[in-house]
């Protein structure tokens, strides 16, 4: 069976969810500001935009947001919601993140699940690395494929006997070896906000049921750091060296 291209998916996807304010309180867009500092007037590059609802929110903090995407349906969807409320602290770009040290350097990348689509990985860390400033920093909210038994499910029951998949068909959790590709580039650190292990299985093999339970189990976990490393989900902070 053929496969439709990566863009022709998302376009898709950001046809059915156009451009939306962003939750003020959103702990990723909060940790990230954190993170980063003070926004006001800097170059902020927001990597795979999506529909850019991230981009709003670092726009309304003062940053001056370069937003790019490979789905020209999201990057339309914003320019026109930009135009419609005369916003004129961001710039949409249908860009490839290969393409970006062609865009001037930035004094923050921001990404929400965007590291684990790029192939080959090194080459596009050559590219941050050229697009960040010499102090700069880069903030990414990623999935995590260090737990080997996340990985099993994923690679042979999602998607497969009713279990729903909800990326596209070329993507992988970001992989240990990708994090030591961008340590040679940066320094490093990783945070797990909070362990979210069970509560996948609720979602994905249970149809939500148990789910108030598989959390609480996480949230007893969590407090072992041998267990939180394996969470799902992982902040990845970057700064230059
Ligand atoms: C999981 S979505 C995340 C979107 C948005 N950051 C968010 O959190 O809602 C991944 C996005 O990466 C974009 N993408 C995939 N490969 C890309 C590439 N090579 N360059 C730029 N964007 C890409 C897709 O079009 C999609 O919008």
């Amino acid at each position: 069976m053929s496969q439709i291209s990566i863009e022709t998916f998302w376009n898709k996807i950001y046809e059915a969810n156009p451009t939306q304010a962003p939750n003020e309180q959103d702990p990723v867009l909060l940790a990230a500001l954190k993170h980063f500092g003070n926004i006001k007037g800097a170059r902020l590059l927001d990597l795979g935009c999506g529909n850019g609802s991230s981009s709003l929110f670092f726009a309304k903090q003062g940053a001056n947001v370069v937003s790019i995407d490979i789905s020209d349906v999201a990057i339309q969807s914003l320019t026109q919601l930009c135009v419609e409320n005369n916003i004129t602290n961001i710039t949409p770009m249908k860009c490839s993140a290969f393409e970006i040290a062609e865009l001037g350097t930035f004094d923050f990348v921001f990404g929400s699940m965007i590291l684990h689509h790029l192939e080959p990985f090194a080459v596009f860390v050559e590219s941050l690395k050229q697009s960040l400033s010499p102090k700069g920093k880069a903030f990414f909210y990623e999935n995590n494929a260090l737990s080997n038994l996340l990985i099993w499910f994923r690679t042979h029951l999602v998607g497969k006997y009713g279990i729903p998949k909800y990326g596209d068909h070329d993507e992988f959790p970001l992989t240990p070896a990708e994090i030591a590709i961008l340590k040679q580039k940066f320094t490093v650190n990783i945070i797990h906000p909070q362990l979210v292990f069970f509560g996948l299985a609720s979602i994905y093999l249970l149809k939500g049921n148990w789910h108030s339970s598989l959390q609480k189990l996480d949230s007893f976990l969590e407090q072992f750091p041998r267990f939180k490393k394996y969470s799902y989900l992982q902040y990845v902070l970057l700064e230059v060296n």
